[in-house]
């Protein structure tokens, strides 16, 4: 049988080009999307762009340029990240394309079938930057105008004729969802926010908007375009084909695996997502991971606070994967973190440089001068080799569970110790002092290079190119990687050549060094 995943990024506004915290969103689902795969999985990887509504096409207007054209221009920049940031997305969906637009007008006229929408009239806030509304006491001021407490966006008094979506409806439906599933709304720490604003009483939600036109139009009602967030949220369905929803794809990836998302959207994907899916009748999703912010010192990064960092320009200073690295590793997985100048070089000159880069070349420069360059023949593990192989073997299951937890912080902090380890291990050995007895200097040779291997396959989810040039001291190309065989301690084969690799990671000179 095979195993299904799918996974999702946030479809990004292509209001102003990609920063870091978009990135940070994309190279977390690459992770785990490539654990998954390396894990046995066929995973569906969908990332793309939210085209629709009053703020693009005002951010267009801004430039003077055609809404369309504008969008064009600017999903170039998402679609083109993807491919720096190395992502192996299998998708990537505009909301403008024909395919979502089909999808989510489909999806309305089920929701209308299903008496889940009526014609009413909207009085009250709106945030074009937020593109959500916002009760009363939602809301505060701040330096004389009118703000939404969460984001500190401004909101502007709108009154229309708009459908409304029976929100009120679901109420108990959603909280015995997440009673039911209690990692539907992960992490846990977010879940309390969730349930006590749907507790507090959920109110009908606008869905379509009359006052401007960029967006997809109500089937029947051409006056009106669909609120830029049911049309955004279907994208997870359309693209897996949806409404055929008896083709392969949608058989075999919907329900979705997680959305992960950033903690800002939590609302949009954990109550309002399911209530229309509910309504629909089509299954919801297994799990929604709201990740924290990338900050810029205390506040979020956000084009409109004008304190974005561009991950391109870290990128063309130290290298994609370090970036990945820091990213997936040194800010802890579910909290904010901050992007340090100084926090990064250490990461690159300790873990990267030395810990990892270091320990590849002086294992393989000490088995090519002294096994002929080839894996050594003969072994014979004793308690110590069988030690510190068998972490790997003791905690596969471990891992597995904790990534289907989203505990990204245990894998790392098990590879950067699984590191440190080897390290000791191989100096504690001391090979060099073994050269009169062969078979103890193949074995620790021997034993070196299996937990390098094993800990490249595990280094492969977070900095991908640099774990594939470690592999070349063994030829192990990228379809060979599989996470199951980290519990093989006889991986490599006796009489295989070893290879010299390039130096991995270039240490920083710091100036203060
Ligand atoms: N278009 C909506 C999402 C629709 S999903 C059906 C949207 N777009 S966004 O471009 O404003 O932001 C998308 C996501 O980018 C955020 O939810 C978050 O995942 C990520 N981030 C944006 N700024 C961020 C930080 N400063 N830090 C970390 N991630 C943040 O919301």
């Amino acid at each position: 049988m095979t195993k299904n995943f799918y996974i999702t990024t946030p479809i990004y506004y292509p209001s102003a080009k990609p920063h870091m915290g978009h990135a940070y969103s994309s190279i977390i689902a690459d992770f785990f999307a490539r654990f998954k795969r390396i894990d046995g999985f066929d995973v569906n990887f969908l990332t793309g762009t939210d085209e629709h509504g009053l703020k693009i096409q005002r951010a267009a207007e801004k430039k003077g340029s055609d809404t369309l054209k504008f969008c064009d221009e600017i999903s170039k920049t998402f679609r083109d990240l993807s491919k720096t940031l190395n992502l192996t997305n299998t998708d990537f969906i505009r909301t403008t394309e024909d395919r979502h637009k089909k999808s989510v007008q489909n999806l309305w006229k089920e929701l209308e079938n299903n008496d889940a929408i009526y014609l009413s009239k909207y009085s009250g806030w709106y945030s074009v930057s937020d593109e959500a509304f916002y009760s009363n006491d939602e809301i505060e001021e701040l330096n004389g105008s009118k703000v939404a407490k969460s984001s500190k966006s401004p909101v502007e008094w709108m009154d229309e004729e708009s459908y409304f979506f029976r929100l009120s409806k679901w109420e108990k439906k959603l909280l015995d969802y997440y009673e039911k599933n209690p990692d539907f709304i992960s992490p846990k720490s977010r879940k309390n926010e969730v349930i006590s604003f749907v507790k507090s009483g959920l109110k009908d939600l606008s869905v379509s908007r009359k006052s401007f036109s960029w967006g997809i139009p109500v089937p029947n009602n051409k006056e009106h375009v669909i609120y830029v967030w049911l049309d955004a949220l279907t994208n997870y369905i359309s693209a897996l084909n949806y409404p055929d929803t008896n083709n392969q794809m949608y058989k075999d990836f919907w329900p979705a695996s997680v959305h992960l998302i950033g903690k800002d959207i939590l609302r949009f994907h954990a109550v309002y997502w399911p209530a229309f899916l509910l309504a629909a009748k089509l299954p919801l999703p297994k799990k929604v991971y709201g990740h924290g912010w990338i900050l810029s010192g205390e506040e979020k990064m956000s084009k409109s606070k004008g304190n974005i960092l561009d991950p391109i320009e870290i990128i063309d200073r130290y290298g994609l994967d370090p970036l990945r690295y820091y990213l997936i590793k040194e800010v802890s997985f579910g909290n904010d973190g901050n992007i340090s100048q100084e926090k990064l070089e250490d990461c690159i000159n300790s873990d990267l440089a030395n810990n990892f880069g270091n320990l590849c070349q002086r294992v393989t420069a000490f088995a090519i001068k002294n096994c002929n360059g080839l894996i050594p023949k003969k072994i014979k593990f004793d308690k110590k080799d069988l030690e510190i192989l068998d972490k790997f073997k003791s905690n596969l299951e471990i891992i597995r569970n904790k990534i289907d937890n989203q505990d990204i912080n245990f894998y790392t902090d098990f590879i950067v110790k699984s590191l440190f380890e080897t390290n000791k291990y191989f100096n504690d050995q001391e090979p060099w002092n073994k050269k009169d007895d062969i078979l103890r200097l193949n074995t620790i040779i021997y034993t070196t290079l299996e937990i390098v291997r094993k800990i490249s396959f595990m280094l492969y989810p977070i900095i991908p190119e640099s774990s594939l040039n470690a592999l070349k001291i063994f030829s192990i190309e990228e379809k060979e990687i599989n996470f199951s065989s980290i519990n093989n301690h006889n991986y490599l084969k006796e009489g295989d050549k070893i290879n010299k690799i390039d130096i991995l990671f270039k240490k920083i000179e710091k100036k203060n060094d």
